[in-house]
């Protein structure tokens, strides 16, 4: 898998932020802010040659955006979906949540584009709108999709903060082989844990399992028995002590600091945590949409 550049990550965080700075200083559903934001990644990915959709919903009296981006070719039974929350919360730009995840998954959109990627499987990226209220724009797509369509997802990535400042490095846990009794996903989403976990093994930094606990935008996914997987760098829980000695960083203090606040800006960003993680997203792609069949030279 290709090694993605951490500064063109961050040249759309930056993007992000000027939308945000010139919108009231968020990009939360039903603001100017929040359109802003959709129709900057639309723009990129139609120019790479993504078929894109924008699909909108009603939620508080607002409009809400999914977009929505397929690279033609590809088993259409077989689609592996890669999805971030686009939305922030009011109190601030959304930088680390969810900035870092959308910017994540969209430079490994332009990447697979710039390389002409033939993935045996089909690929489909989605930026989720009011995720902040509800998970309500990836819980629109999942219940609106027809059945024979969701039949055909076999697997969805979700990637919500992956920059967090004092960073953990979480994978979904698919199948509680950490032991916490908490919820499996479906069949299947060990394997998509199992492809994050050789990423960070290859580069040797240690991983640990984070329950899905209904928290993001999997949640859909999970309940329509499509099996799930993602990375996450930890939001306002407090690094332990033997956490911060797994990872460096601080303990007694949040992953993120600024969560959900006014100072989640491009300062409140962890280079680190989002090159591993973006490139983290690279490889799950590569190995999981291109696994069976030789690339054509
Ligand atoms: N979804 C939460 C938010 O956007 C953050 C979060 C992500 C929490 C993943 C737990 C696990 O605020
Ligand atoms: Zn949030
Ligand atoms: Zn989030
Ligand atoms: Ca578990
Ligand atoms: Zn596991």
């Amino acid at each position: 898998a290709p090694d993605i550049p951490l500064s063109n990550v961050k040249a759309h965080l930056s993007q992000l932020q000027s939308i945000a700075t010139a919108n009231g200083g968020n990009r939360a559903h039903g603001r100017p802010g929040y359109l802003a934001s959709a129709n900057y990644v639309r723009n990129l990915l139609n120019a790479a040659g993504y078929a894109t959709t924008l699909q909108s919903f009603t939620y508080n009296g607002a409009t809400g955006y999914n977009v929505i981006a397929d690279w033609p070719g590809g088993d259409m039974d077989d689609v592996l979906m890669v999805g971030a929350h686009l939305d922030s919360v009011t109190a601030g730009p959304g930088i680390n949540d969810n900035g870092s995840g959308s910017a994540a998954i969209l430079e490994v959109a332009l990447e697979v584009a710039r390389q002409g990627l033939q993935p045996n499987r089909h690929l489909r990226f989605a930026w989720w709108g009011a995720e902040e209220l509800g998970l309500r724009g990836s819980r629109y797509y999942v219940n609106n999709l027809p059945a024979a369509e969701r039949a055909r997802i076999g697997g969805y990535l979700n990637f919500d903060m992956v920059g967090s400042p004092n960073a953990g490095y979480f994978i979904y846990d698919g199948d509680d082989s950490d032991g916490t009794g908490a919820g499996p996903g479906p069949a299947g989403s060990a394997e998509l844990e199992q492809v994050l976990q050789s990423y960070f093994a290859g580069i040797g930094v240690p991983t640990r399992g984070t329950d899905f606990d209904g928290r993001s935008d999997y949640g859909p996914f999970i309940s329509a028995g499509i099996p799930a997987g993602g990375t996450f760098t930890g939001a306002e829980g407090i690094k332990s002590s033997a956490q911060a000695q797994l990872w460096g960083g601080t303990a007694g203090q949040e992953f993120d600091p600024c969560y959900h606040r006014s100072c989640d800006t491009t300062a409140n960003i962890s280079d680190t945590a989002l090159d591993r993680n973006t490139d983290a997203v690279a490889h799950a792609v590569w190995t999981l949409a291109t696994a069976e069949q030789p690339q054509p030279v």
